[in-house]
């Protein structure tokens, strides 16, 4: 599902006219895999944009609520699709449309209700709010025989995501921190390059 490395940046765009130089800031400084949360007037649109353009990031769309964004990313041609919450009608419809959906889990009875549906990558969210890893190990141990794997999401910055990449049931650990929202109002490219970089390099 993520490529080349396991650093998930998660943008959300609020003036569309960005997009574009986001989106180059962003692979110039090596990262591969973004998710653009559906949170916004201008987050379709910033989709579209960067999907369409000639930036071959691998495009994860976030916030998947309704059935409706669902179609949305598989129609526009995202990559995968990511939800905060376990949702049954949006991975019954996920798996109609043969698009890679990663739902979202925080508690071993979530992570029943999604592995009935023979699906293995999940998103661990909120993260840092419900204990992190050791969090994360506890609930998961019931289901080690499955092999999960995790994307991490929430509340992670530079100063707590080591820990995460230290686990083989994570495989991406991303969050809004390394694009931040004032850095990107502000066109502050050479923060985002920075704080992509830094991730990127800790991450290997
Ligand atoms: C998400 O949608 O995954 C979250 O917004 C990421 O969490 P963060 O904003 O705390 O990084």
């Amino acid at each position: 599902m993520l490529v080349d490395n396991k650093i998930l940046p998660v943008l959300v765009i609020h003036d569309q006219k960005k997009a574009i130089d986001l989106a180059k800031c962003l692979y110039d400084s090596g990262i591969r895999n973004i998710e653009i949360a559906l949170r916004t007037d201008s987050s379709k649109k910033s989709v579209d944009k960067i999907v369409n353009s000639q930036i071959p990031l691998n495009v994860g769309i976030g916030t998947i609520l309704t059935i409706d964004d669902l179609i949305f990313a598989k129609q526009v041609g995202a990559d995968f699709g990511l939800s905060p919450s376990t949702d049954t009608q949006i991975i019954e419809k996920s798996i109609e449309l043969g698009f890679n959906f990663v739902p979202g889990i925080s508690t071993p009875t979530d992570i029943s209700s999604v592995v009935k549906y023979g699906i293995n990558y999940l998103k661990f969210f909120p993260a840092e709010n419900l204990g992190g890893m050791d969090y994360l190990n506890t609930i998961n141990s019931p289901f080690k025989h499955l092999d999960l794997k995790y994307v991490v999401l929430g509340g992670i910055n530079q100063t707590n995501f080591k820990k995460y990449l230290k686990s083989d049931s994570v495989i991406a650990i991303g969050g809004s921190w390394i694009a931040e929202q004032t850095l990107i109002e502000t066109n502050n490219w050479n923060e985002i390059t920075n704080r992509s970089k830094k991730f990127l390099e800790l991450s290997i």
